[in-house]
């Protein structure tokens, strides 16, 4: 099967998010089991500096800009992927969305207007490339134009649009609808038109043949009027041809027995090595190295859905159980000043790290006993299940991906041997609080059944193998009995 999978990032060209992880392994993972799916991505800086044997494959006019398609491969994997250059859009600093300071790019729309046309282009086989996908995978609001564009074509491939974060959406007015030259019949609430806005997510969500998101939980709360931002209605009309499908991981970016960035590698069969990449963690913050002291690692955007204020709010208590935290992430200023404050005021037991640094990220799922994630909202999560394949034990709320990835520890759980972490339910300081407080008690009084409970996650089944079967079977549905 053909498969054109449109992304606006992928690892480890250009990362903001957990989508670039997606991208940079679904469709390895696709390839492995005999699928011809290539990439097409914008050709920012970075894609252009780091993607292997780029070459230039044809020239497109585009309303009046001139692009240049190249072709390369992508990662590790190889990855066969098609780059759109156009330096006047994507040749800019900063990262794919945002300027330098921090600002969404005021052509936000046009730059991904552009991205989504040459990808039609692309899907129509109207680039010069004689290749023609039979499914066009979308992913997010960047790719939210491409269904919208495609539908009234004849010859078109069927799609798929998936949502990986329903938070950001891609809406602008009613002006910048005009300037994008979109066919008026497109401006009406079963399209793009959303409360007299032009929302490029729901163009996707409408008019795509299959939607899915990242999670079975998620795909359910985003049915709802508490996480469906107004496009519960929507999604609930389009329930019979929704779905949601946890995401894997890359098994060969993220193994603690052939990981570049650690310490040690270990395994399940040398778990107890696990040991030093803990001391060479607290080194590395300037914490006491200490094997007995419990320590708390997190790693993510520092946003309002990753819940960071609720562990602004245990950590007083933290502290006083005597406990070590090391947190690693970048976004809201006042998060940040909020966390380096705290750091500087228990700097004998925190470590904080403000800024990106993939490394690191991954000596912190070597070298935590806990992995905090009290997200309010986690579509999928990449981050609780790097931590499960790495013995490190994940406190989670019980939402979206989490909760579909994480089983509780509990008596019933532990007899049957399948819990994996901690799970809480409410977004709030005492519930997250109740949950380190039982791993900390678990930990200090267990003995040996930390490990058995660390290892119980390293056992899990969280590659791409089960979920890229999925896929496959939604772009067999969507090509077999379109959903328009
Ligand atoms: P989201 O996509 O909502 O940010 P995910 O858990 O799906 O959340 O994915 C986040 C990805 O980004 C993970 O691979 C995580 O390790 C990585 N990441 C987030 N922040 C940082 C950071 N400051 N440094 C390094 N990696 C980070
Ligand atoms: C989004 C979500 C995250 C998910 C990732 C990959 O950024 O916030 O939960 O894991 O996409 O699907």
């Amino acid at each position: 099967m053909k498969i054109l999978y449109a992304s606006s990032e992928v690892a480890p060209l250009i990362k903001t998010g957990g989508l670039a992880d997606v991208a940079g392994s679904l469709p390895a993972a696709l390839n492995h089991i005999g699928m011809d799916c290539r990439l097409i991505v914008p050709g920012y800086p970075q894609v252009l500096a780091k993607a292997d044997n780029l070459q230039k494959v044809s020239e497109l006019q585009v309303d009046g800009s001139t692009v240049t398609l190249l072709q390369g491969e992508c990662g590790p994997h190889q990855v066969p992927m098609y780059v759109v250059d156009a330096p006047r859009w994507f040749d800019r600093p900063g990262n794919p969305y945002l300027t330098p300071e921090g600002y969404n790019w005021p052509d936000n729309a046009d730059r991904f207007m552009l991205f989504c046309q040459v990808a039609v282009l692309v899907a129509l086989d109207r680039a010069g490339l004689d290749w023609q996908p039979e499914v066009v995978h979308a992913n997010d609001w960047q790719t939210g134009l491409i269904a919208p564009l495609l539908q009234p074509e004849e010859q078109r491939p069927a799609t798929l649009f998936t949502i990986h974060n329903l938070a950001y959406q891609g809406l602008f007015d009613w002006a910048t609808f005009l300037r994008l030259g979109l066919d008026k019949s497109l401006w009406t609430h079963h399209a793009l038109e959303f409360h007299d806005q032009l929302s490029f997510i729901k163009g996707g969500i409408a008019l795509s043949d299959r939607v899915n998101t990242v999670s079975p939980t998620y795909a359910e709360e985003i049915k709802t009027a508490e996480f469906g931002y107004g496009l519960e209605g929507l999604l609930q009309y389009r329930a019979s041809h929704f779905s949601g499908v946890l995401n894997g991981i890359d098994y060969h970016q993220w193994d603690p027995l052939n990981d570049p960035h650690i310490d040690t590698p270990y395994s399940i069969d040398s778990f107890p090595a696990k040991r030093n990449n803990k001391l060479a963690l607290q080194r590395e913050f300037g914490l006491p190295e200490d094997e007995y002291i419990p320590l708390f690692g997190y790693v993510g955007r520092l946003v309002d859905q990753k819940g960071v204020d609720l562990i602004l709010q245990v950590l007083p208590g933290l502290m006083d159980s005597g406990a070590q935290l090391v947190l690693l992430g970048s976004g809201d200023h006042s998060l940040q000043s909020a966390l380096e404050k705290i750091s500087n005021r228990y700097h004998s037991r925190v470590g904080i790290t403000i800024g990106y640094d993939e490394g690191l990220s991954h000596r912190i799922e070597a070298g935590s006993d806990c992995f905090l994630m009290p997200s309010r909202f986690e579509p999928c999560g990449l981050n609780q299940m790097y931590s499960l394949r790495y013995g490190t034990v994940p406190i989670v709320r019980r939402t979206g991906g989490l909760a579909d990835s994480v089983v509780d520890v509990t008596p019933h759980t532990l007899a049957n041997g399948t819990a994996t972490g901690f799970v809480f339910d409410n977004a709030d300081g005492s519930s997250l609080w109740g949950a380190i407080e039982h791993a900390i008690n678990f930990y200090r009084r267990s003995g040996s059944d930390w490990d058995i409970l660390a290892m119980t996650g390293m056992q899990q089944d969280l590659s791409w193998e089960a979920s890229a079967q999925h896929y496959l079977e939604l772009y067999q549905t969507s090509i077999d009995d379109p959903g328009l």
